[in-house]
C-alpha cells in the first residue's frame, strides 16, 4: 500500500490470513501457556475462551467494522466519524499500546531468533539435561549484548517489511507459513502424547482448578483475549480498512478467532507435557517455551532439523505480528500528516527500538530495569509493559471502540457495514446487544475490580 491508493487484499482469504497472521504469534505460543501457568490452568482457560467468544469477538468485528467503512488507520477513522472530539484519544491510545507492545514483543521475538541459532548448532542435544537446557535461557536473558542485539535485528526486519507496503508480502507468506506452523504443532502435540507428563497437563489445562485461581487470573485473561486477537488498539481496524466491500465481516472474525484459539490450545498441549514430564515448574514465567520445548525436540529421531524448522516459523509468525503493530503506528502518520512512508517507518521504528532497550535488559543482573526495579515494584521493566498494555490498555481499548461503534456512530452506517456481503445479516441485532451490555459491562466489572475500587467499598473479594 504506497502512494495515494489504498489497496485491499486479494480476497477474504486474504484478509483472514492476514489479520491470523497478526493474531497468531508469540501471544500464542509464548504467552499463553506462560500466562496459563502462572494462572493456575484450567479455569484461566476456560475464562479465556469464554471471553474470546463473547468479548474478543464482538470486538473484532466492531474493530474490522470501523476500519472498512472509514478506509482509514485509527486516529483518521475517529476523525472522520466524530470530527476533534475526544474519541481521537482511543486512536492514540492505540497508537501508544503499539509502541508500547512491539518495544518488549521484538525482545521476545529476538530469543526466537536465538534459538534457530541454537538449534542450527545443535546446542539442545549437547546440552543433553532438562536443567542444561534451561540454563541456555537464563545465560540468553542475562546478556545485555544478545538481547540489545537481536532485539535491533528484529526491529530492522519489522521496518523492513512495513516499508514495502503490508499487503505484497503478508498474503504470500501467511498461506505457507500458517498451514506450516500448525502442521508443526499438531505433530509436537501428537509427540507430547505419549510423554508421561501427559495427563497431569490435560488437568491442568482443561480442569477447573478453584485453588490458583484468583481476581488476577481474570483480568489477565482478559488481557490475554485482547492480546492474543490483536484486538483494542486499533491493528484490525487498519487491516480492515483493507478489506474488500464485498467480503462479509462477522464470518471472517469468527475465523480469525478460530485460528488464533486453536494455535494457543495446541501451543499449551505441547508445553505442559514436557513441563510435567522433566519435573518444572508451569508458573515460570516467560521462559517457559524456551525452557521446554527444546528438551523435546533434543530427544526425537530427526529432531534436530525439526528444531531449526520450528523455530524458523516462530520467528515467522513473530514477524507478521510485529508488522501489524508497526503497521499501525506508520500508517496513523501517514494518514494523518501526509509524511512519507520510508521517513515514518525508519523513525518510528528507531524511536521503539530505543525504547525497547530497558525491556531487552530486564533479565540482566545488573541493570536498573530488571532485579533492582522487581524488588521495588515486583516488575521488571519487561513485565511492567507486557502487564500495562495487555491486561489495561488493550481492554481499555477495546471497551471505547465497543461503546463507540454501540452508541456513537450512524446507526445505517453500522447497520449497512455489517450485513454487506454476509448472509449471516440475522445475526446483527444479537451483535448490536453484546456490544451495548455485555462487552462495557464485562469489561468495565474486570478492570473496576482490578483497581481494587470494589474491595475499597466492599463489594467483592
Ligand atoms: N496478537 C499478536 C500475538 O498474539 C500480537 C499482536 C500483533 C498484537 N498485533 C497486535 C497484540 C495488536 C495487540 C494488539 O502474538
Amino acid at each position: 500500500m504506497t502512494g495515494k491508493g489504498r489497496g485491499t487484499w486479494a480476497s477474504r482469504l486474504g484478509f483472514v490470513l492476514a489479520a491470523a497472521g497478526s493474531a497468531v504469534g508469540l501471544g500464542n505460543i509464548w504467552r499463553f501457556p506462560y500466562v496459563t501457568g502462572k494462572s493456575g490452568g484450567g479455569l484461566f482457560v476456560a475464562v479465556y475462551i469464554v471471553f474470546t467468544v463473547l468479548i474478543g469477538l464482538p470486538t473484532m468485528i466492531a474493530e474490522v467494522l470501523l476500519g472498512r467503512t472509514t478506509q482509514s488507520s485509527p486516529v483518521k477513522a475517529f476523525h472522520k466519524l466524530r470530527g476533534r472530539s475526544p474519541w481521537l484519544g482511543v486512536g492514540w491510545l492505540g497508537v501508544a499500546a503499539g509502541f508500547m507492545i512491539l518495544s518488549f514483543y521484538s525482545v521476545v521475538a529476538g530469543w526466537t531468533i536465538h534459538y534457530v541459532y541454537l538449534a542450527v548448532t545443535n546446542a539442545f542435544e549437547v546440552a543433553g539435561s532438562a536443567d542444561n537446557i534451561g540454563a541456555l535461557f537464563d545465560a540468553l536473558v542475562a546478556n545485555p549484548w544478545a538481547n540489545v542485539g537481536y532485539h535491533l535485528l528484529f526491529m530492522s526486519i519489522t521496518v523492513s517489511v512495513v516499508l514495502g507496503g503490508v499487503q505484497s508480502g503478508i498474503e504470500r507468506w501467511s498461506k505457507i507459513l500458517m498451514p506450516a506452523l500448525f502442521l508443526m504443532l499438531l505433530g509436537l502435540v501428537f509427540y507430547s502424547i505419549f510423554l508421561p507428563g501427559f495427563g497431569k497437563a490435560a488437568s491442568f489445562v482443561f480442569a477447573p482448578h478453584m485453588e490458583a485461581f484468583t481476581f488476577g487470573s481474570v483480568l489477565a485473561a482478559l488481557g490475554q483475549a485482547f492480546f492474543s486477537l490483536s484486538l483494542g488498539m486499533g491493528a484490525m481496524l487498519t487491516y480492515g480498512s483493507y478489506l474488500p466491500k464485498e467480503t462479509g465481516i462477522p464470518k471472517s472474525a469468527l475465523w480469525v478467532a478460530t485460528l488464533d484459539t486453536t494455535i494457543a490450545l495446541l501451543s499449551s498441549l505441547v508445553v505442559f507435557p514436557i513441563t510435567f514430564s522433566f519435573g518444572m515448574e508451569p508458573a515460570a514465567g516467560p521462559g517457559l517455551i524456551f525452557k521446554s520445548i527444546p528438551i523435546a525436540f533434543s530427544q526425537m529421531p530427526g529432531g534436530y532439523v525439526l528444531c531449526i524448522i520450528f523455530f524458523v516459523l516462530v520467528v515467522f509468525a513473530a514477524i507478521t505480528s510485529s508488522i501489524s503493530l508497526q503497521e499501525v503506528v506508520t500508517s496513523n502518520f501517514i494518514d494523518l500528516f501526509g509524511w512519507r512512508r520510508w521517513k515514518v517507518c525508519l523513525t518510528t521504528g528507531a524511536i521503539i527500538f530505543v525504547f525497547g532497550v530497558p525491556s531487552a535488559l530486564s533479565g540482566v543482573p545488573s541493570s536498573p530495569f530488571g532485579p533492582l526495579l522487581k524488588a521495588l515494584t515486583d516488575r521488571t521493566f519487561f513485565d511492567w509493559m507486557d502487564y500495562l498494555t495487555a491486561n489495561w490498555m488493550l481492554p481499555l481499548g477495546g471497551l471505547l471502540i465497543a461503546v463507540f461503534t454501540g452508541f456513537v456512530i450512524d446507526r445505517s452506517l453500522r447497520r449497512e457495514e455489517f450485513k454487506r456481503g454476509t448472509t449471516w445479516g440475522g445475526l446483527y441485532g444479537f451483535w448490536l446487544v453484546l456490544l451495548w451490555v455485555l462487552v462495557p459491562t464485562a469489561i468495565f466489572v474486570v478492570l473496576l475490580q482490578s483497581t481494587g475500587v470494589l474491595g475499597l467499598l466492599g463489594i467483592g473479594g
